[in-house]
């Protein structure tokens, strides 16, 4: 069944490489046109990912300036935006809370929650002016429950969370609907620097026994980008393999 997203422009932050890549791959298949914002595109090959942006446009989703310029391109190309994927992220270093510089507090809760602020700040005007919109925000399973020797990425995701439910009642009667995902560790080039037992002790954390894929979450936040998601807003979506529950 069609999801009803052909033709529908959906920006994805952070979307060169990973979890965003996968979500813009789904996006491109579903028919809409895609237009990617990332810092670095040398990962990024159309060839590969299987379809063609309509833009790559080098972003950082920290910097307003620079995110009202790619918005105004992006509105002279397409003329609307219907679909923002608030998906850019960092992990940051992993640090005891007494031993977490504050520089690196900063930078992360500047990179993984200001940025959905700002993005949101800029593009919610667009899509409450047509009276339509979707917003999609990556958290993770570490704002709902803590990681240990993660405070600030936990803090930031857990931010993401609140700003999804704050920004969904106050555009609740426009037409735009904002939820968020939480997925659980995914399988990705990360797990090369990890030790075969530390991988053993996440993957015991999850009840379904695997680590989730990307198109799985994929599936999830592109249904939530959709007009199928039509009477559910400031949700977080979970995809943990029975983690949460909640
Ligand atoms: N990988 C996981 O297991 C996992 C689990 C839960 C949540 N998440 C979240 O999913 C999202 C994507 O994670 P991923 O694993 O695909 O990461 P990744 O590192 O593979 O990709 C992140 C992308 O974001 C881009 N990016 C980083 N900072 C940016 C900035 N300031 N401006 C623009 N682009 C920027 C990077 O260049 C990169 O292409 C993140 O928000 C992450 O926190 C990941």
């Amino acid at each position: 069944m069609s999801l009803g997203i052909e033709g529908h422009t959906a920006i994805v932050t952070g979307g060169a490489r990973g979890i965003g890549l996968g979500i813009a791959q789904r996006l491109a298949k579903e028919g809409a046109q895609v237009i990617l914002w990332d810092l670095d595109f040398a990962p990024f090959d159309p060839a590969t990912a299987g379809f063609h942006p309509v833009r790559t446009d080098i972003v950082d989703v920290t910097d307003l300036g620079a995110i009202q310029t790619a918005v105004a391109a992006a509105m002279a190309q397409t003329g609307r935006i219907d679909i923002l994927v608030n998906n850019a992220g960092i992990n940051g270093p992993i640090h005891d809370v007494v031993d977490l510089p504050v520089d690196v507090w900063t930078r992360i809760l500047t990179t993984d929650l200001t940025s959905v602020f700002l993005c949101c700040r800029t593009i919610v005007p667009h899509m409450v002016a047509r009276g339509y919109g979707r917003i999609v925000n990556i958290a993770s399973i570490a704002g709902k429950e803590g990681n240990a020797r993660g405070a600030a990425y936990s803090a930031a995701k857990a931010g993401v969370i609140g700003f999804t439910k704050s920004l969904a009642k106050e555009l609740v009667e426009t037409g735009v609907l904002v939820n968020a995902v939480a997925p659980a560790i995914a399988e990705t080039d990360l797990f090369a620097q990890m030790t075969p037992e530390h991988i053993a002790t996440m993957k015991a954390k999850i009840p379904m026994n695997r680590f989730v894929r990307i198109p799985e979450i994929a599936a999830t936040a592109v249904w939530a980008a959709s007009p199928e998601c039509s009477f559910t807003t400031g949700f977080t979506y979970d995809v943990t393999g029975g983690r949460a529950t909640y």
